[in-house]
């Protein structure tokens, strides 16, 4: 795992965005994530295709997870946040922009369909953020490490870190259609993004933990090519964070983000 630290939130947007664009440019599938944390990478994304020419042309995306029970247009559906927050602001064809069906009658079928799909295709890279609680997706611990894309009850943990989405913490959908973790590791490249001393704790246990399904993001441990980009206060709990600088700083120079 490669574990990169980096001085300000917006530090690591830019350094996201880079690695970000290197898929973009070859129309490359990629998993996006919603969540707070990602938005400043998009924001850098956005500005890239708007004034340095970043063309997402031939791109496709799939997205980590949707709650069930939200039409596709409700404005915190994760369909709706992700054009929002990003695809309507670039040269992706809104068609190419795929969620798990929240609204379906028959979330299981919905949730073996966008299985089936996005298994169909390649994704280059997934871009994750992570919860307080060290889900990834809708992931909550205790999910299986050999998981697909399935119905999940969300914790009340992870509903009252999403009510400042909602006018009142009762609105949040109990319910979701996520990624399993297998699914998640089939992409190419895994980029977890963290800011914040809210996530250190999970960072912490995502890297220098156990493998374990109480730490779904410690999945990433079992990928051949994962990278964990924090800012300094999400890496606050990193016991090994000094070999990780000097990683960084020392990279072979044949090593690509
Ligand atoms: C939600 C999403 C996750 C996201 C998490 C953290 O639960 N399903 O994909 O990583 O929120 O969000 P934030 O970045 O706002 O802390």
């Amino acid at each position: 795992m490669e574990i990169l630290i980096r001085a300000t939130p917006e530090a690591v947007a830019k350094q996201a965005a880079d690695i970000i664009a290197g898929y973009a440019r070859n129309g490359s599938v990629l998993g996006l994530a919603t969540g707070s944390t990602p938005i400043a990478t998009y924001q850098e994304l956005i500005r890239r295709h708007q004034h340095e020419g970043l063309s997402f042309a031939g791109c496709k995306v799939f997205m980590l997870d949707e709650y069930l029970g939200l039409d596709p247009q409700h404005e915190q559906s994760y369909a709706r946040t992700i054009r929002r927050e990003f695809t309507e602001h670039i040269d992706i064809n809104d068609a190419d922009v795929f969620s798990p069906s929240g609204n379906s009658k028959d979330p299981l079928a919905a949730a073996a369909a966008y299985e089936q799909h996005i298994t169909s295709e390649h994704v280059a890279i997934q871009l994750l953020g992570i919860g307080t609680n060290g889900h990834i997706g809708f992931n909550e611990p205790t999910s299986s490490l050999n998981s697909v894309t399935r119905m999940k009850t969300l914790h009340p943990q992870t509903i009252q870190d999403n009510a400042r989405f909602f006018d009142d913490a009762e609105e949040v959908p109990t319910h979701v259609l996520t990624q399993g973790l297998a699914t998640i590791r089939r992409a190419g490249h895994l980029l977890l993004v963290a800011t914040g001393a809210s996530k250190a704790a999970a960072i912490a246990a995502t890297v220098e933990g156990p493998l374990s399904a109480m730490c779904p993001a410690s999945t990433l441990q079992l990928h051949p090519h994962a990278t964990v980009l924090v800012d300094e206060e999400a890496a606050a709990q990193l016991t090994f964070r000094e070999y990780y600088q000097y990683a960084d700083q020392n990279k072979p120079a044949f090593q690509r983000y």
